[in-house]
């Protein structure tokens, strides 16, 4: 009778475990809330959940382009021991912070054993990896260099988007005479100024000196940089009055109900305006800033799984189930990005997604600094900050301007601390 009674209880105990191990918790942050990037990851969470429906996901949506709020969290959660299984990060400099730390599991094998260093571009590759082992693994392919117009504003005013910086500059006034508001910006957080200054750098500097720039290896004082100065400046007279009120989406808002003509944004503005039922090159364009058209600069959502996440097969699961061709054609279908994979097949993208697609074989590719890709973490808060100061400072000289980011890059030390990284450009 005793060893009946054990038995039972051993059988039930074995019973538990499995009903345990059955009920896996797979927790994911992400700041993806806005207008079609919501949509987009719950597609793919969905998709995720009807392939292992035991498991619970818990996910945590942190509002902030950009990352901004989430980012914080993410570093105290990581930092008191309690990370969760995975979270989105910008491949490249976001990321190696972490690596480097020895805070994400190397996932090597997994990127071998997928065989995924035959489908993600090579310069992906790259970022997603850090000393000579994969950390992350790309969801989606962005494109920060894009100016966004609203078509019936372009056709109105007789425009057409010039194919120079200088043409752009040129067309302000005239929208601005117009009645209209010529650059929508919406700067309560401000990496979307940075992003002005970023995309205008690029096309006056091209994409050698872009890098340079961001790597140390010249500085404010160099011609490009002091012109990209003077273009920024002027942009900034042509924007809303409301713009330091305003998130990237309501900028993008404005577009839509006919008060701004245009705004420099990535392509996640591509899934707001499918979202808000605008339709691609009927109601608005997308095309790369005037002055970078063969430049592509790149924007990576990743996933990686940072040491101690809970339930770590949850977690490898996600990785395999985003890098495949139905998961990355979903999700970017609707975020308005193009998929990290080469081989997914452009039926279902809309005609600026089926573009980039294109583009992305054959451009120059650059990476964004704003948005965690090529430059230290420290140094572009610091960096938006000082164009932040710019901004509210508009009589400031090009001397004092120029004076106020050598600076900055001199105290986070650019220069020294790209060149000692164990990073590939
Ligand atoms: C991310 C995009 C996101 C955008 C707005 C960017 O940093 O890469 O995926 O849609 O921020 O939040």
């Amino acid at each position: 009778m005793k060893s009946f009674k054990v038995f039972l209880l051993v059988g039930l105990l074995i019973g538990a475990m499995g009903i345990m191990s059955m009920a896996a918790t797979f927790s994911i942050y992400d700041w993806w809330t806005a207008g079609g990037e919501a949509q987009a990851i719950a597609t793919v969470l969905n998709m995720y959940h009807q392939a292992y429906p035991d498991v619970t996901i818990v996910q945590n949506p942190v509002a902030g382009g950009a990352g901004v709020n989430m980012q914080a969290v993410i570093k105290s959660l990581i930092f008191a021991g309690v990370p969760p299984t995975t979270f989105q990060v910008h491949a490249g400099w976001e990321m190696y912070q972490y690596a480097s730390a020895n805070l994400l599991q190397p996932i090597t094998n997994l990127w071998q054993s997928e065989g995924w260093t035959n489908v993600f571009p090579q310069r992906i590759q790259q970022l997603c990896s850090y000393n000579g082992q994969f950390y992350a693994v790309p969801m989606d392919v962005h494109r920060a260099n894009m100016v966004w117009y609203n078509k019936a504003i372009f056709d109105k005013l007789g425009l057409t988007m010039p194919t120079t910086i200088q043409g752009f500059i040129n067309m302000l006034p005239k929208i601005k005479a117009a009645g209209y508001t010529p650059i929508a910006l919406g700067d309560s957080a401000n990496w979307t100024t940075a992003m002005l200054f970023e995309e205008t750098l690029l096309a006056v500097a091209g994409p050698d000196k872009y890098n340079q720039y961001f790597e140390g290896k010249i500085t404010a004082s160099d011609p490009a940089v002091q012109q990209t100065i003077q273009y920024f400046k002027t942009e900034l007279q042509y924007v809303n009055p409301n713009h330091a009120s305003l998130t990237w989406d309501q900028a993008c808002g404005l577009l839509v109900n006919g008060q701004a003509a245009m705004t420099i944004m990535g392509d996640w503005a591509n899934g707001y305006f499918m979202a808000a039922g605008w339709k691609p090159n009927v109601d608005y364009g997308g095309v790369a800033v005037p002055g970078t058209e063969g430049i592509y600069n790149l924007v990576v959502d990743s996933f990686p799984i940072p040491v101690g996440a809970p339930d770590v097969q949850t977690g490898y699961d996600w990785l395999k189930l985003i890098a495949t061709v139905p998961a990355q054609a979903a999700f970017n279908q609707i975020k308005g990005s193009i998929p990290a994979r080469i081989d997914v097949p452009t039926t279902g993208f809309n005609p600026i997604q089926v573009a980039n697609m294109e583009a992305l074989k054959k451009d120059v590719l650059t990476a964004s600094a704003v948005h965690g890709s090529e430059a230290p973490v420290a140094f572009v808060t610091d960096w938006e900050n000082a164009l932040t100061v710019i901004q509210y400072h508009p009589d400031m000289s090009l001397q004092a301007c120029v004076n106020l980011l050598n600076m900055t890059a001199q105290q986070d030390n650019l220069a020294g601390t790209v060149a000692s990284a164990n990073v590939n450009y």
